[in-house]
């Protein structure tokens, strides 16, 4: 067993990393795809044991650098892409033994501290919230969608309970001017009668237009879609989640392809008695009161698991349906 490293204060700190190198096992070797290197943390960690193999995925291409340093130490061993996680399907991945596929959901403590990025309520300036390979920023969305379509997103993406008033105001003031992260933050605190002196007031509205501008229901979909694909028999998904709409989606998926009904009638080779994915474990696991201690935005961390049971590629699930609502919604950015 290795010792795990806890960081400096304010370091990045790579979430539940012991428990998810006990889940995936890296001792016993193999591929393991990191669908959000981030800092890399926990392909690092990987890396260290022998025979193992990275093949990190980052929308952001400010992660490059940390790549660079990994690749040093890891030549043959660590492969980067700037690449969406819903498109893992267009690796080559045609010999890989994939043992495991690792989403840590979310934005790493760098991106965050980045003002340039616009993701905390104390940036300046032009909103932006993009946090790699995006179509379109935060100050579109604020500056153009119409006042039913931000109700919206702030209602689902969110569950922000005042949104109506908080839309209505954003209307109306960006008659006189463009809305700028500052005046978006200000309007906020202003209209709110609600007030939880636990969160900033302006939290629930941040995080349902970062979701909207990285269209990151669809991300998650596809990225689990195509997870499920590469994944060879007895590999592992593995998600860590920061947000209920997140879990939501990570548990029904595990749940519904771990049900005899999911798997494709197409392929009539396939035992249909049998299920493609099995869940170990019900319940998230959750981080420890120590990781909070040390890294408390670690508290709303989720770690579910599956693993994949047959080895073929083909299946239905019907993820897309049942979250059509939501998807519905991130498509009203086609009309910026
Ligand atoms: C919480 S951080 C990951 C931290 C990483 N596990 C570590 O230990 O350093 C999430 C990372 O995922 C990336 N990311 C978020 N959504 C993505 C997507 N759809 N495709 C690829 N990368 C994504 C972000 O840019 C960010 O760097």
């Amino acid at each position: 067993m290795c010792a795990i490293i806890i960081p400096e204060k304010h370091m990045h700190y790579p979430v539940l990393l012991k428990e998810i190198i006990s889940i995936i096992s890296p001792q016993y070797g193999g591929t393991f795809i990191d669908c959000t290197f981030g800092q890399g943390g926990h392909s690092s960690k990987i890396l260290e044991f022998s025979n193992t193999k990275i093949i990190a995925l980052d929308r952001d291409k400010d992660t490059l650098k940390k790549s660079l340093d990994i690749k040093r130490n890891f030549e043959n061993r660590f492969i980067y892409k700037n690449l969406k996680f819903s498109q893992l399907n267009n690796l080559k991945l045609k010999n890989e033994n994939v043992k495991a596929v690792l989403f840590d959901l979310g934005y790493s403590y760098i991106q965050i501290k980045d003002k340039k990025k616009g993701l905390s309520f104390d940036s300046k300036g032009e909103l932006n919230m993009k946090m790699g390979l995006n179509d379109f920023s935060a100050s579109d969305v604020i500056n153009r969608l119409s006042q039913k379509e931000l109700e919206e997103i702030f209602k689902f993406f969110g569950e922000e309970r005042e949104n109506k008033k908080i839309a209505f105001r954003i209307v109306q003031e960006r008659k006189e001017k463009v809305i700028n992260t500052e005046h978006l933050v200000r309007i906020i605190q202003s209209t709110k009668k609600i007030k939880n002196y636990k969160i900033h007031s302006a939290t629930k509205v941040f995080q349902a237009l970062r979701i909207f501008v990285n269209k990151e229901i669809s991300e998650l979909i596809y990225g689990l879609i195509n997870a499920t694909k590469v994944l060879k028999k007895d590999g592992i998904i593995a998600v860590v989640s920061f947000h209920s709409i997140e879990d939501k989606i990570v548990k029904y998926f595990f749940k519904t392809l771990s049900e005899t009904k999911s798997i494709s009638r197409y392929m009539p080779k396939v035992d249909s008695k049998k299920n493609l994915l099995k869940v170990i474990v019900k319940k998230p696991i959750l981080p420890s009161a120590r990781e909070i201690k040390e890294n408390p935005s670690s508290r709303s961390a989720k770690l579910r698991y599956a693993v994949k049971k047959q080895d073929f590629y083909d299946f239905e699930t019907d993820i897309l349906d049942k979250f059509k609502y939501l998807i519905d919604i991130e498509n009203y950015s086609k009309k910026i």
